[in-house]
């Protein structure tokens, strides 16, 4: 089953309005020729009209950075799976490490967020991935299997057609180190094994499990070329056009 490569940028707490609508302004003319890739970029949940409105039309997708799982309510300062679908975005990201370090993140609140995006029909891109030393303590696969199994806890096959995984182990995002190519490979392939352990082969076969943790130009080419790695997220490197785009065109 060939799954087409998603190249995803999260731009994390950067850029203003203006600042974004600018870095996607440059990046969409850049993409213009890209058609064997997927492109999508997350930035901060006020720039997502404006960003929408300055890539309609091109082969750039919008995606959010996180969301609430309640439809509405009185939940100050959150913001919904609708009110981004609105906005313009087709990817949520969900879990990412940053979120479960700093805002308290659990696999129950992850769960719930997966429900809320696939409900309102954006693809949920769960984020999973060990600490340092949990990969010292020989973790990396037990932890790895509980975020999975526990995030997505009590949906079916059908449910989860959309979904795409990251593998970002956090002792490599922004930090520079990135995995080596055996530990990315070992990786990936427990993770599609489990999906078909849990949910299903045809599951398995046709979910995109990205890798993130400092990917830059000089190592895309070398990730991208791992057996079941069927893209990136990426954070840094992703906040300048020029450089994304080298890593977009990782196999030119
Ligand atoms: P990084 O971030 O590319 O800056 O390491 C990746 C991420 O947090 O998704």
């Amino acid at each position: 089953m060939s799954r087409r490569p998603l190249i995803a940028g999260n731009w994390k707490m950067y850029k203003t309005g203006p600042e974004a609508v600018e870095t996607a302004t440059t990046l969409a003319r850049l993409c213009s020729n890209v058609q064997d890739v997927e492109v999508m970029i997350a930035p901060s949940f006020l720039s997502l009209p404006l960003v929408a409105e300055s890539i309609k039309g091109t082969n750039i997708n919008l995606g959010a950075q996180n969301l609430y799982f309640e439809k509405q309510g009185a939940f100050t300062g959150e913001v919904s799976a609708d009110m981004i679908k609105a906005a313009g975005a087709k990817y949520v990201i969900i879990g990412h490490s940053e979120r479960r370090q700093y805002f308290g993140e659990t696999d129950t609140s992850v769960c719930k967020k997966i429900k809320a995006a696939i409900e309102v029909g954006l693809k949920p891109i769960l984020c999973i991935g060990e600490s340092d030393t949990q990969r010292d303590d020989e973790k990396t696969f037990s932890v790895l299997d509980k975020q999975v199994s526990n995030g997505l806890k009590g949906y079916g096959s059908d449910e989860l057609a959309q979904l795409v995984l990251a593998y970002e182990p956090v002792w490599a995002i922004g930090t520079g180190k990135t995995a080596s190519i055996d530990q990315v490979r070992q990786v990936h392939l427990y993770l599609r094994s489990l999906l078909e352990k849990l949910f299903s082969k045809d599951l398995a076969d046709q979910t995109r499990i990205l890798y993130g943790g400092s990917v830059k130009p000089e190592n895309a080419k070398d990730l991208m070329g791992i057996e079941d790695v069927d893209g990136a997220l990426v954070g840094g490197a992703s906040l300048d056009a020029d450089k994304f785009i080298n890593i977009i065109k990782y196999n030119n």
